[in-house]
């Protein structure tokens, strides 16, 4: 039977603001201290269900094929899989030498892949929810700020692949709110308009509607945007090289 402690455990569940639980792992590129080891960078750390699964596959090769593109936007991949070491490293060579996948093909995994046969990191993250599976890991990705706080959470069942444009897209509205203290609507991509703060006070509200402030457009005193280019937003956010 379950013992407290190990139910505790199982049903931790890290939420947007909470530091990113640490642990140390073994993964297929080397040791890894989380997160200290990512001070100053974003990380996506995402969970899979196990290895020399289909569509597990399809999603490794897909985040390996945008690596660099995450790179350049000052984040790092790190995934989770539950099994270990040797079946990792087994299952990435396999997909570099057999597996093709919409048109991606000979695919080089550069990101460390965690080994997690006990689960207890996947259990601390609450990757492992009982209802969906008490083996394997949902499909979990944690965006992880350059602080090491977790600012955003997206959680898929065991059948459903993940949408890498979206995973992308709200890393970059999030770097965007950060940098220009904006926030950002309904599917924003860089180039569309984004919402200012919301008036705070009567007075605020008032001077928004009453200002003849060209560069908002409000539609109402809370409901505010304003014009960023999508230079703009890219410039400050990729690296350049
Ligand atoms: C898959 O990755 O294909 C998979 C893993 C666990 C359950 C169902 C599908």
């Amino acid at each position: 039977m379950e013992t407290l402690q190990e139910k505790e455990q199982s049903t931790a569940m890290p939420r947007i603001g909470d530091a990113a639980p640490e642990f140390k792992a073994v993964t297929t590129q080397g040791d890894i201290d989380f997160p200290e080891d990512y001070a100053g960078n974003w990380v996506i750390l995402f969970s899979h269900p196990a290895d020399f699964t289909p569509v597990c596959t399809s999603e490794f090769i897909t985040f390996a094929h945008l690596e660099d593109k995450f790179n350049k936007a000052n984040c790092k991949l790190v995934g989770l899989s539950i099994d270990g070491l040797y079946s990792h490293i087994a299952w990435l060579r396999t997909i570099k030498e057999k597996i093709e996948f919409n048109g991606m093909k000979n695919i080089d995994v550069k990101f460390p892949l965690i080994e997690d046969i006990s689960m207890e990191i996947a259990k601390k993250y609450g990757m492992v929810q009982p209802n969906e599976s008490k083996t394997q890991a949902v499909r979990a990705v944690f965006f992880i700020d350059p602080k090491g706080i977790i600012r955003a959470i997206i959680y898929y069942p065991l059948s459903l692949g993940r949408n890498f444009d979206e995973i992308y897209r709200a890393l970059i509205a999030m770097q965007t709110a950060d940098a220009f203290n904006v926030a950002t609507p309904a599917d924003w991509n860089p180039g569309d308009d984004v919402i200012v703060s919301p008036a705070g006070s009567c007075g605020v509200a008032k001077e928004r509607m009453d200002s003849n402030n060209e560069d908002l457009d409000c539609k109402d005193w809370f409901f505010c945007t304003k014009k960023m280019d999508k230079a703009t937003v890219l410039d400050k956010i990729l690296k350049k090289q």
